[in-house]
């Protein structure tokens, strides 16, 4: 799990919060939550209750109000982000995300598609430009991953650091177009600046730093440009202001190999956008499930406590096939929300505390379906209420 020393907290924006709100450190949560599609609501109702509890033991309140986007934004206004979601967002000091997008509204024109019309233009308005994705594999989960145990003796414990506001999916020009020789063209453009560079490369600076000071950048600079340059930067900025970490850089394509190889060698590795989409998810799945990854999507955007506006989002998906069954798997949206406390609100302990309850839950042998692997398995609200109890 992600955590930061103070010293790091500062440099990277994060500092703990002053705790302005009264004079006894009372702190007063203002969210907005946003379930969206399928699997969405119902991992999000699962993981409330855990919100609140932990909220109410030690005293803070917790202010949320719920706003339809992705497909039921469509529904409900004919927006993928409705004007009164945004609204409310802009208002809170964090979103908390469930998962948006399937098959009802796939035929829409892509761009109008719950993912690209809402999470997207959420990512890019709040300028979330660091999507921190924790990768942990406790031993107790082992069974779970697809990788043989004698190559993870210890489990898997590493952190994503994708680049979220850039690349591929925000470059100009993007567009299909019909040639005059009747063929037809989709383009994307990869585009990445210096200071794009730098700035993701000091949150993952701050994230070794609180780790194990070894920081893995990927890239494809013996093909891309956007590559070259961001190697480029990424050594130039950490040779200047932190040669106390040791630097080094792996192509993409060997990054995917090497994840299966080795996952234990990896500690926090940075990217840009469409690698860390794909990396975070190998990375997902080889630490048991992607029912079990969570993310923050930070910025510079301060909220009232002074500490980052963030989105906490599941990145595992809406799950269409299992929505409306009780058979996802809550603990991404928990652990999403442990990640907005310490980020958002600079609340470890009550961070940890949701963590931990996790990791209990896991140990104590009570798992959802797809970490079950053939023995017995809960539901959703089972494994929250069993999440909840153990906290
Ligand atoms: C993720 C998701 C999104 C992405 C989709 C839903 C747009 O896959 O958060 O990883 O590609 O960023
Ligand atoms: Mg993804």
């Amino acid at each position: 799990m992600v955590s930061f020393k103070k010293e790091e907290t500062e440099k990277f924006r994060l500092a703990q919060p002053a705790n302005t709100d009264c004079a006894w450190g009372i702190m007063q949560l203002k969210i907005a939550v946003l379930p969206g599609d399928y699997i969405g609501p119902e991992v999000m109702a699962a993981s409330l209750p855990i919100l609140e509890a932990v909220l109410k033991r030690s005293g803070h309140t917790l202010e949320h109000s719920t706003h339809p986007v992705g497909g039921a934004g469509i529904d409900a206004s004919g927006k993928a982000l409705p004007d009164s979601t945004l609204s409310a967002c802009q208002q809170a000091d964090a979103i908390l995300f469930g998962s948006v997008g399937g098959p009802k509204w796939e035929k829409l024109p892509p761009a109008e598609q719950p993912e690209r019309a809402s999470l997207l233009p959420l990512r890019k308005h709040f300028k979330l430009f660091a999507n921190v994705r924790p990768g942990f594999l406790p031993k107790t989960l082992m069974d779970a991953s697809p990788i043989r145990p004698e190559r993870i003796p210890n489990g898997i414990d590493m952190v994503c650091i994708r680049e979220l506001t850039g690349g591929l999916y925000f470059g100009q020009p993007k567009r299909t177009t019909t040639l005059p020789d009747g063929d037809i063209e989709g383009v994307d453009t990869m585009v990445y600046r210096k200071s794009e560079i730098i700035r993701i490369t000091d949150v993952a600076i701050a994230t070794a730093r609180a780790r194990g000071k070894k920081l893995l950048s990927v890239d494809k600079a013996n093909v891309l440009e956007c590559s070259v340059l961001w190697r480029k930067v990424v050594s130039e900025h950490v040779a200047a202001t932190a040669p106390d970490l040791t630097l080094s850089h792996m192509y993409v394509d060997n990054a995917a190999m090497q994840l299966v190889l080795n996952p234990a060698k990896f500690d926090v590795l940075l990217t840009e956008n469409m690698f860390g989409d794909i990396l975070s998810d190998e990375m997902a799945v080889i630490c048991g499930s992607l029912g079990m990854l969570s993310s923050a999507s930070l910025g510079d955007v301060k909220n009232r406590h002074d500490l980052p506006f963030g989105l906490y989002e599941p990145a595992g998906g809406s799950a269409p096939d299992i929505a409306g069954q009780n058979k996802a798997n809550p603990c991404a949206q928990v652990l999403s929300a442990a990640l907005m406390l310490r980020h958002s609100f600079g609340l470890n302990a009550e961070a940890d505390a949701i963590e931990n309850a996790v990791k209990k839950t896991i140990a104590d042998n009570i798992r959802t379906g797809d970490i079950a692997f053939g023995g017995a398995s809960v539901g959703t609200k089972e494994m929250g209420e069993a999440i909840l109890k153990r906290l």
